[in-house]
C-alpha cells in the first residue's frame, strides 16, 4: 500500500533514535507518564517535528511522495496537506486570491460562505461583492448559488478577478460547478470552490463528482470530515487549469504565512492513510451509500418523520451527497434542536439540527446502528421543550448593506453599544450562528433589526451558539466607532 510519509513515519523508531529536539516528550515515557498512559506509546513514538531527512525535506521526500499521490487521486496539479483544518485552506485561499491581479478587482464571493473564508478576507484585504444563495426558507437553511446568478453578477462586475462558491453545502446539497466552471472561464476569471464537505466525491460513481475533476481552479477540502483523517486535518488542491501557474505560486506564498512551523506529523500522516483509503474504498462507501438509504427507506416507510432532501427542486441544486440523511422531525410535531439534545443525552450525537430538522452523517465505511438510532428518535413525543412551536421557526435574516470592506471594518476603532443600539451600525466582527457557522453578520455590513434578532433568538435556543459575539446572549455587540 503506497502510504510514503505514514511508512517512513512507522520507521522512524526503527533505529532506536536518541531524540534531543521536540516535541518535548521526546516519546518517554519516563518524561510524561501522563501522556503516554493516555495515549499509547505508538502514538507519542510518531509524534515529530518537521524538517527530518528521510521525512519531509526535499522535493523526493516522503510527504512530498505523499501529496503527489493525493494529486493524482483528487485528479489535481498540486496538493498541500494543511494541519489547520479546512479554515486554513479558506485562508490560503482568501489570501491568493486577494494577490491574484489588482487588489481593487473584486472577487464574488458566496454569501453563505463558512467564517473561515470572510477571516481570509479580513486577513487579505478582498472586496467582496456577494452572491445570494437559495434559502430554503421551509428549513431555514442556505444552499449553493444559481449558474445564471453567477452570470448576471458577473455580467454587473466586469472588473472581477475570482470567484468563491461553496459545494456542497452542510446539508449536502450540490451546485453546478461544471455550469460555474464554463461561466468563469469565459469571463477569464478562476474559481474557488469550498468542497470542505466533499472530500470523498469522485470515489465512488454514486457520488457526485470532486470539483476538481469538473474543472474548479482551486479547492477547499476538509479531509477529516468525509475523507476519514484525524480532526483538524485538510487540503487545499489546485487544478491543471488556466490559472494554474499564477496561483500556484500565490498559494504557496499564503500556505507559508498561514502553516505552523510545527505541522503535525500525526495529522499529516493520517491524510496519507485516508487518501490510500478513499483510493481503495468503492466498496466501504457502497456499504455506507446502502446504510444510508436503508436509513431514509426506514424514515419513509414509518411516515412520522419526512426526509429533508426529497422536497429539493432548485434550480441551484443538481445533486445531493447521499451520505448525508436530513430528518423532518417537525412533521412529527418535535423541534430539531431540542431532538438533537435529547439524542446527544443518549450518546447519539447527529451533525446538525435546526428548528425543523436533524442531520444524521454516515461517512465512507460507516453502518451505524439503526435500530438503536431508530428506537430513541422513534420514543421521542413532543411534551415541553421537545414540541415544536411556530415562534421556533425564525427565519435566516437577509444580510445588511456592506459598508466597508471587511478588512477595514475590523481595523477600525470600535466601540461595544448594546443590541437594541446596533441597528444600522456597521459591524467590525464576524457573527456566525453555529451551526452551520456561516456569519450572518460581517464585519463591514450594517447591522438589521432582523439579524440582531435572529442571533439573539440562536444565542436562545439550547445548544445555540454565536461564534464571534461579544457576550454569549448577544445582548451587545462590537461595531465600527462612529
Ligand atoms: C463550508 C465549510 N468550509 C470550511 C470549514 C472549515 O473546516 P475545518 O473545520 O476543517 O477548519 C467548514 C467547517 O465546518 C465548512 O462548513
Amino acid at each position: 500500500m503506497p502510504t510514503p510519509y505514514a511508512d517512513a513515519l512507522r520507521h522512524f523508531n526503527d533505529r532506536n533514535p536518541i531524540r534531543l529536539n521536540i516535541p518535548g516528550h521526546g516519546a518517554d515515557e519516563a518524561a510524561v507518564p501522563y501522556l503516554a498512559e493516555y495515549f499509547g506509546e505508538q502514538i507519542l513514538e510518531r509524534d515529530v517535528t518537521p524538517l527530518l531527512p528521510g521525512l519531509d525535506v526535499g522535493k523526493d521526500s516522503p510527504l512530498a511522495a505523499a501529496q503527489r499521490l493525493a494529486a493524482e487521486a483528487w485528479g489535481a496539479r498540486r496538493v498541500w496537506f494543511l494541519t489547520n483544518g479546512a479554515s486554513q485552506a479558506n485562508r490560503i485561499g482568501a489570501l491568493a486570491f486577494g494577490g491574484f491581479r489588482s487588489a481593487d478587482d473584486p472577487v464574488l464571493v458566496q454569501r453563505s460562505a463558512h467564517s473561515s473564508f470572510i477571516d481570509g478576507m479580513i486577513l487579505s484585504g478582498i472586496h467582496p461583492v456577494f452572491l445570494q444563495p437559495r434559502i430554503d426558507e421551509e428549513y431555514g437553511i442556505a444552499h449553493g448559488v444559481s449558474v445564471a446568478e453567477l452570470r448576471r453578477k458577473l455580467q454587473e462586475n466586469p472588473k472581477t478577478k475570482g470567484v468563491y462558491v461553496v459545494s456542497p453545502s452542510y446539508f449536502g446539497a450540490v451546485a453546478d460547478i461544471a455550469g460555474f466552471v464554463e461561466v468563469c472561464h469565459s469571463a477569464g476569471v478562476p474559481l474557488l470552490v469550498d468542497a470542505a464537505w466533499g472530500a470523498h466525491f469522485g470515489f465512488h460513481p454514486e457520488l457526485p463528482q470532486h470539483p476538481i475533476s469538473l474543472g474548479a481552479d482551486l479547492v477547499v477540502s476538509s479531509t477529516h470530515k468525509f475523507g476519514g483523517s484525524l480532526t483538524q486535518s485538510a487540503m487545499i488542491q489546485l487544478a491543471d487549469g488556466p490559472f494554474a501557474d499564477e496561483l500556484e505560486a500565490l498559494v504557496q506564498r499564503a500556505f507559508m504565512v498561514s502553516q505552523s512551523t510545527s505541522m503535525s506529523s500525526l495529522l499529516l500522516a493520517s491524510l496519507d492513510l485516508a487518501r490510500e483509503a478513499l483510493v481503495n474504498g468503492e466498496e466501504r462507501i457502497a456499504k455506507s451509500i446502502a446504510a444510508a438509504e436503508d436509513l431514509r427507506t426506514r424514515i419513509r416507510e414509518d411516515g412520522r418523520f419526512g426526509i429533508v432532501s426529497d422536497g429539493w427542486e432548485f434550480p441551484e441544486i443538481v445533486a445531493a451527497d447521499p451520505l448525508r440523511v436530513s430528518i423532518d422531525v417537525r412533521k412529527a410535531g418535535l423541534n430539531g434542536n431540542a431532538v438533537l439534545d435529547l439524542l446527544v443525552s443518549k450518546a447519539m450525537y447527529p451533525e446538525i439540527s435546526t428548528h425543523s430538522c436533524i442531520v444524521a452523517f454516515v461517512p465512507p465505511g460507516r453502518e451505524p446502528d439503526w435500530p438503536r438510532f431508530l428506537e430513541a428518535l422513534g420514543s421521542i413525543e413532543p411534551a415541553g421543550p421537545l414540541a415544536y412551536s411556530a415562534a421556533d421557526a425564525i427565519g435566516l435574516p437577509q444580510p445588511g448593506q456592506l459598508k466597508l470592506t471587511p478588512r477595514h471594518a475590523w481595523f477600525s476603532p470600535t466601540e461595544v453599544v448594546d443590541a437594541a443600539d446596533a441597528v444600522g451600525r456597521v459591524s467590525s466582527e464576524s457573527l456566525s450562528a453555529y451551526p452551520p457557522g456561516i456569519p450572518n453578520a460581517l464585519p463591514g455590513e450594517e447591522f438589521t433589526k432582523e439579524t440582531i434578532e435572529f442571533l439573539r433568538h440562536v444565542a436562545a435556543t439550547p445548544g445555540g451558539f454565536v461564534r464571534g459575539a461579544y457576550d454569549p446572549s448577544v445582548s451587545k455587540v462590537r461595531v465600527v466607532a462612529d
